[in-house]
């Protein structure tokens, strides 16, 4: 927390001045500490959907949403996507700085060796209906990982801490992978360790006992960017929610199933899977005015998918690393003229020429290129979520680490603006 604060903001309420401390964070804007606002005003403030509220103090991603820069502890994206690879930027989330060869080698030894999911976890995927979406079932058998793995559960130590941590990561590939496999009614894939993260990951969804599957390292550096481009947003939807969830002491893997199901919302990470259907049913690009003026039209609840975001008023620069992956993928993989791709370059081009768009700063999103690359590597839709969600594990639980290990961690608690009945008798139901 940054104190020694010189600088005050003045709160004046009936006539009653209220000085409250200012801190200027190492990047972006000056935050006002209202933590004694209630005792010593006996007010409270209001900011549903936390547009102007800094939840925490956090020192691992930065977001300047008007000039499009994504910071992870200091390091752009579009660098660490270009010259990283997942589990290093894994590693620099968790751990704050880039690893030596030797860190690595032995962060990436440890996540390898916990890949294998507890044997009787199998049943649980066999308990679901095979239509499940893969999500429902990713919600439900990571909540479940704490019936399980019973030693990395309490969160007062640190080694368990640290135990959960790499087993998360290192079991989420196979989870969402068994999920899918169990979707299609085939049989599980299990993990093999001489294999990298991405490459271990594409081998689970798509092999089958009857015949080798050979991973193209093209798909699994796509996949393996996917994966980064993924691994951690600040403070959005899920983080939060998983924050809120472990502020109450419950375990880890509670926490992480709770950011799973928030991720799963169409607002937040279900967008991808949204983008990509939006993308099909318009089809062909002559169809693209209809839909811009769908989105335009205020009696419509129909919103371009793929675009617009509560933190960048400027292009997603996860969004810039995509088009240009989508294009090296279909490119590599011999698809030419691929429609989606195609509606999806005229779209964008024409949101970013209509003034209704320029005016609200509504730019494409990670999520607008990532279902055409995710579909052209033979996923469906209803796998795009849970693969995001495999993504942004490492971002929870680097987020959850550093709140644990806060001494001022407190229960996260709102209080409301209460605008229902005052207090009011029982009427005995002969009188209603
Ligand atoms: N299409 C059309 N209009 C839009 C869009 C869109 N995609 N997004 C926002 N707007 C308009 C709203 O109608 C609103 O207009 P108004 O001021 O005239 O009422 C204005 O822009 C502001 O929109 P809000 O919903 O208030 O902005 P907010 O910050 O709350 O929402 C959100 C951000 C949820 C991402 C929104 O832009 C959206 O729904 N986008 C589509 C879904 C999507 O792609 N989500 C993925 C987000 S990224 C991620 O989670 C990885």
């Amino acid at each position: 927390m940054a104190d020694g604060t010189t600088k005050t903001a003045k709160l004046t309420i009936d006539g009653k001045d209220y000085d409250l401390p200012v801190y200027s964070p190492t990047a972006g804007p000056d935050v006002i500490d209202i933590r004694k606002l209630y005792a010593q005003a006996g007010v409270f403030t209001y900011d549903p959907g936390f547009t102007s509220t800094a939840s925490c103090d956090s020192t691992i991603t930065y977001i300047d949403g008007g000039k499009g820069e994504l910071l992870h502890r200091g390091y752009p994206i579009d660098q660490l996507a270009e010259k990283s690879h997942y589990l290093e930027v894994c590693y620099l989330l968790l751990y704050g700085e880039l690893p030596s060869a030797a860190q690595l080698e032995d962060f990436e030894n440890r996540v390898t060796r916990h890949t294998m999911l507890h044997e009787q976890m199998m049943y649980l995927f066999r308990g679901y209906r095979r239509d499940a979406h893969p999500m429902a079932i990713m919600v439900g058998v990571v909540g479940a990982l704490s019936a399980f793995y019973h030693d990395s559960t309490d969160i007062s130590d640190p080694w368990q801490r640290e135990v959960a941590s790499i087993r998360m990561i290192a079991k989420m590939p196979t989870i969402a992978a068994n999920a899918f496999k169990y979707t299609l009614g085939q049989p599980f894939v299990y993990p093999r360790n001489d294999l990298d993260y991405a490459s271990n990951f594409l081998r689970m969804c798509f092999a089958v006992p009857a015949e080798d599957y050979e991973v193209n390292p093209i798909l699994s550096r796509a996949m393996d960017r996917i994966f980064t481009l993924h691994a951690d947003h600040e403070q959005n939807a899920s983080t939060s929610t998983v924050r809120l969830a472990s502020s109450s002491g419950a375990n880890p893997f509670a926490c992480v199933a709770a950011g799973i199901a928030c991720l799963w919302g169409p607002a937040h990470g279900g967008a991808n899977q949204a983008c990509l259907e939006m993308l099909q049913e318009i089809g062909t690009v002559d169809r693209i005015p209809e839909y811009i003026a769908r989105a335009k039209d205020k009696d419509d609840p129909f919103r371009l998918m793929g675009f617009g975001h509560r933190v960048y008023k400027n292009f997603d620069p996860r969004a810039k690393v995509m088009k240009q992956s989508a294009d090296e993928v279909l490119d590599l993989l011999g698809i030419e003229d691929n429609p989606t791709l195609q509606v999806a370059k005229e779209l964008e081009k024409a949101a970013l020429e209509d003034p209704y768009f320029a005016d609200k700063k509504l730019f494409p999103n990670v999520d607008f290129y990532s279902g055409i690359i995710l579909e052209a590597m033979g996923f469906p839709t209803s796998m795009f979520t849970p693969i995001f969600a495999l993504s942004r594990t490492v971002g929870w639980i680097s987020q959850w680490k550093e709140m644990i290990g806060d001494p001022q961690l407190k229960i996260g608690r709102p209080r409301q603006l209460y605008m229902g009945s005052t207090l009011r008798d029982y009427v005995d139901m002969e009188n209603r």
